[in-house]
């Protein structure tokens, strides 16, 4: 398995690649890679014919400096665990300055409103890094198809936002959230959780599925003071929000209709760390 450090080196390789008409799938990554990242590598393995994976923690998204130093960087073990995958993938471990260069700073982009919603009410300016750094891959590495993971929904309709409005020639590509056997939605924060937390935070996902059931019968905002009400008793997680949203425009609910489809959301803590989840509603 071949890791690129820098972009030059990345963009000869892509060349060669391209003269050969060769397809490349892309799983952009900020490492502690898990489960979930390789079922994405796996289907972008089955797409195209090589696969790119980028491991970088960007600094832009981070609203929190707390977070962006303890979150966990492991590259020796993730190329290893990329090798149990197979053959044909490159990974691109940049440095912050062979992206950056001199100015670590996000670029500011409009996507219609999605970036005013749920994460992009409380993580300012998370969404400008995504874009940042996502749009600066895509250059980078030129990608037919990228993949990501639907824990993160938000941002994956950000992503599909940004490649439309920006015109940008990549097929992105949303996989279902992959999950611990608990039901805990897999994520490389998980691994900073002490064995109880971990045990514990499986009642996101519980709550999510309860409140799933609820929804067949109440509106939105019985479900989610039903929601708020149970984290309340919970003693070692608190809820961030909980929302309702429309899976298109991720709007707030107010009245449920038929022809919509809708999704539960979910931001909370335990022991500081800050894990999402959502499923889809119906
Ligand atoms: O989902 C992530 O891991 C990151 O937000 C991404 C897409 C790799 C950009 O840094």
């Amino acid at each position: 398995m071949t890791t690129f450090y820098t972009q030059n080196d990345v963009k000869s390789f892509v060349q060669t690649l391209k003269l050969k008409n060769k397809t490349i799938g892309f799983v952009p990554t900020m490492g502690a890679l898990h489960e979930g990242h390789l079922s994405l590598v796996k289907n972008a393995m089955t797409d195209n014919d090589i696969v790119f994976v980028s491991i970088f923690v960007n600094p832009t998204q981070f609203d929190n400096s707390s977070d962006l130093e303890k979150y966990p960087r492991t590259l020796d073990a993730d190329v290893d665990l990329l090798k149990t995958v197979g053959e044909n993938i490159y990974v691109y471990a940049p440095n912050v300055q062979d992206i950056y260069k001199k100015e670590v700073k996000a670029e500011n982009f409009s996507y219609d409103g999605l970036e005013f919603e749920m994460e992009g009410k409380f993580r300012t300016g998370h969404f400008d890094g995504v874009g940042t750094i996502v749009k600066r891959l895509f250059e980078i590495v030129t990608p037919n198809n990228a993949y990501f993971g639907e824990k993160d929904f938000q941002q994956l309709m950000i992503i599909k936002k940004l490649v439309s409005k920006y015109h940008i020639p990549v097929n992105v590509v949303g996989s279902e959230i992959y999950r611990e056997a608990s039901g805990l939605a897999m994520s490389s924060r998980n691994q900073r959780l002490s064995d109880e937390a971990r045990k514990e935070s499986a009642f996101i996902y519980q709550t999510l599925l309860k409140a799933k059931e609820k929804f067949g019968t109440k509106s939105a905002t019985k479900v989610k003071e039903w929601v708020q009400e149970q984290f309340e008793k919970h003693p070692l997680l608190t809820l961030e929000y909980v929302e309702i949203a429309n899976s298109k425009n991720l709007k707030t609910v107010k009245r449920k209709s038929k022809n919509e489809t809708y999704r539960i959301f979910i931001a909370a803590f335990i022991e500081n760390i800050r894990l999402i989840d959502n499923i889809a509603l119906n």
